[in-house]
This record gives C-alpha cells, structure tokens and sequence, in this order.
C-alpha cells in the first residue's frame, strides 16, 4: 500500500460481542439485545470520518442505503467489481485486500472495518489494525453463537488473541449500564 509513495491508511476495527464473545446468534443474525445505543453512536461517527468502510456481505445487506465508500469481500465473483463509485466487490483469492483498497481515489487516509468474522479475520491476516475498539456486553450469552475470532469462547483469550497480534489495552470506558468499551492500539 506504499506504491506511488502512499501512506498506509489508519485501519481501525470495530466489533460488539457477548460474555461469551459472540458477535451474532445461532442463525447468523446480531440480535437487538447485543446493541449498545452509546456503542452504535461512536461506531457510526467513526465510519463518517472514515474514507473507507470493510464489511461483510450480510452487514452491507442491511445497511446497503448508507452511502459510503465500501469494499466487501465475496467469493461469488472472480477479481473485483464496482457496482457502483463507492461500492467495490472483492474476492482474497483473486486480489489481496492491499490491492483492493488501492482501487478506490483519492487514496484512503482512515479505514474502518465493520466485521463479522471472516472480515475481522481477513484483516488480522493480510493487513493489521492500528486500533481497535471492542465493546463487551457481558451479560448477554449467544448460545451456539457466532464468535468474534473462530473458536474463541472466553474474553481472556479475546484479549490474548489481540495482543499476540501487537496491540495493546489503552482505554477502557463504561458505555451504559452493561456494555464496556475497550481500545487497543499498536505498541
Ligand atoms: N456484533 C458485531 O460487532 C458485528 C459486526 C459485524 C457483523 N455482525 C453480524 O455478524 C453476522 C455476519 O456478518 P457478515 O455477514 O457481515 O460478515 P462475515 O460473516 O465476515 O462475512 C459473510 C460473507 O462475506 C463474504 N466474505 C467475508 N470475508 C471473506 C473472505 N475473506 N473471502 C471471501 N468472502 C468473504 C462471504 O460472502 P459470500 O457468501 O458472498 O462469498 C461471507 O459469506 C451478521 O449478522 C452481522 O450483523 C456483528
């Protein structure tokens, strides 16, 4: 992402999830009880101030009104295709996500990754984050719930997995009576 002396843009990473560390329910749906108001409210101030926004296909299914620039990766396409200016479509195995974020002008200065899963992991994998933001509603429990990081049930290995990915525990703050934001960020 340095071609033609590019700065790498801030990626930041947003997820709420359970005490069990979910981030949506049996049936692939995130529930009403795992929103947070004060949550959703920063999340959505960040993605205005961000160039662009990773999400998953089912995410942009329900938010598809929102007009932001937008890259979601499938596999239901080879290389990538823009449906429209601000909205690319993607498939890793044909080109990277480094390649894919070059496509859009001007070029990104903040990026903010939206999840679920196969996203957040497509990140950790190919790229990093400079931040992320992790709120944690610990009275809710996602039975046969779909998790955050693949095969990850307990927050203790949530914030493990995290910091083995070079970052570290900065702020912590209580959003509302039950939901607690936590920011990592690069050493
Ligand atoms: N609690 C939270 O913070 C949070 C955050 C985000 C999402 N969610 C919830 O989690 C559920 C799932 O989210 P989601 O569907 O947006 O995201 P996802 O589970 O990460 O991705 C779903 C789809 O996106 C495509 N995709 C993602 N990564 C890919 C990769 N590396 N290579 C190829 N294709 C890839 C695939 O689409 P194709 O089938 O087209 O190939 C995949 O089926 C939703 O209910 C959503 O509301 C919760």
């Amino acid at each position: 992402m340095k071609k033609n002396n590019q700065k790498i843009p801030i990626i930041i990473g947003h997820a709420i999830i359970s005490g069990n560390c979910c981030i949506a329910d049996d049936k692939g749906n995130m529930p009403e009880s795992l929103i947070s108001e004060k949550d959703w409210e920063l999340f959505q101030e960040d993605l205005d101030q961000s160039d662009i926004i990773i999400l998953g296909r089912r995410s942009y299914e329900y938010f598809h009104n929102k007009r932001r620039n937008r890259l979601i990766p499938t596999t239901q396409i080879q290389g990538y295709h823009f449906q429209d200016k601000d909205l690319c479509f993607f498939n890793p195995s044909f080109i990277s996500l480094e390649e894919a974020i070059s496509l859009f002008t001007p070029h990104p200065k903040k990026i903010a990754v939206a999840g679920g899963q196969k996203v957040y992991e497509l990140v950790f994998e190919q790229l990093f984050y400079h931040q992320f933001h992790l709120s944690i509603k610990m009275d809710q429990f996602l039975i046969n719930g779909q998790p955050f990081i693949k095969g990850i049930t307990k927050i203790v290995d949530v914030r493990k997995y995290i910091e083995e990915k070079g970052m570290q525990l900065k702020t912590e703050k209580k959003l509302d009576s039950d939901t607690t934001q936590y920011v990592y960020s690069r050493f």
